[in-house]
């Protein structure tokens, strides 16, 4: 096993503070996701009261939106949103890497973190977990927001905008958890212990 750690030495691949923000953000996504189905369908999705959904959908909001908002901050201090944001070479590389995951060549191609697929999924979500948060905003405080609600054409809008943005969320956080579960154990282990054994997936 010790022979087996110097051959193969671990390496650091999510910070404390990156895994600690995923889970942040994990878990208030599933709460929010669960809570926001009750208020819609609650027939659907049962909890004991309406009022227990609305106060874990307004405590998971903060949890998220707090999330999201350290995250870019992070990422700017730190400089490591070039790991997140599609460069030129993200372009570039995205055809090999489709073809490998299509079968249609067996060379796979290798990245220094994430694959092309995982960085244009985590940057689309950068506006689209931010509108979610905006819309959701303005149905918590449509009089202080009301400016806004205006923008989006009133709040029956911004409630159908809100819920189809939910949505357009939980796919792709489905193939979120598809791609993770799929994409090896070293990877999905890496998010919770920080580390993954070198030369392997
Ligand atoms: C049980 C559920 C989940 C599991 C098992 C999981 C697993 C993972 C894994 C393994 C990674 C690292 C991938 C790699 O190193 O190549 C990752 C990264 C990430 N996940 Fe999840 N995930 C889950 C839920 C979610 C949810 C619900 C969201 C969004 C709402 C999310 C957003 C992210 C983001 C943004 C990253 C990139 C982290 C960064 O560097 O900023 N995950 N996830
Ligand atoms: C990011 C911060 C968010 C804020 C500030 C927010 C805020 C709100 C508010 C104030 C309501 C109205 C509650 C009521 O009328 O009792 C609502 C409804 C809802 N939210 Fe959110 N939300 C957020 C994120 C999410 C997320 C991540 C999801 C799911 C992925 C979600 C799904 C829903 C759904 C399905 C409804 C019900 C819409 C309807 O009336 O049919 N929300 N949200």
């Amino acid at each position: 096993m010790w022979l087996l750690s110097k051959v193969m030495p671990k390496k650091l691949r999510h910070t404390r503070e990156i895994r600690v923000y995923h889970w942040i953000l994990a878990s208030s996504f599933f709460l929010l996701f669960y809570s926001g189905q009750h208020i819609s369908h609650p027939r659907y999705f049962p909890l004991p009261r309406m009022g227990l959904a609305r106060l874990a959908h307004f405590t998971g909001q903060f949890a998220f939106l707090g999330a999201i908002i350290w995250r870019i901050h992070h990422g700017i201090k730190t400089g490591n949103y070039r790991e997140i944001i599609p460069s030129r070479k993200t372009f570039s590389q995205a055809p090999a890497f489709f073809r490998y995951e299509l079968f249609l060549s067996s060379k796979q191609p290798k990245f220094p973190k994430y694959n092309p697929l995982q960085k244009f999924l985590y940057t689309f979500w950068i506006p689209q977990f931010l509108l979610l948060g905006l819309t959701g905003l303005i149905l918590y405080i449509p009089q202080r927001l009301s400016r806004l609600e205006k923008v989006f054409g009133g709040l029956n809008r911004v409630r159908r905008l809100h819920y189809l943005l939910s949505l357009i969320a939980a796919s792709t956080v489905f193939g979120h958890l598809y791609l993770a579960l799929t994409s090896g154990k070293e990877k999905l282990k890496s998010i919770f212990t920080g580390y993954q054994a070198r030369g392997k997936k």
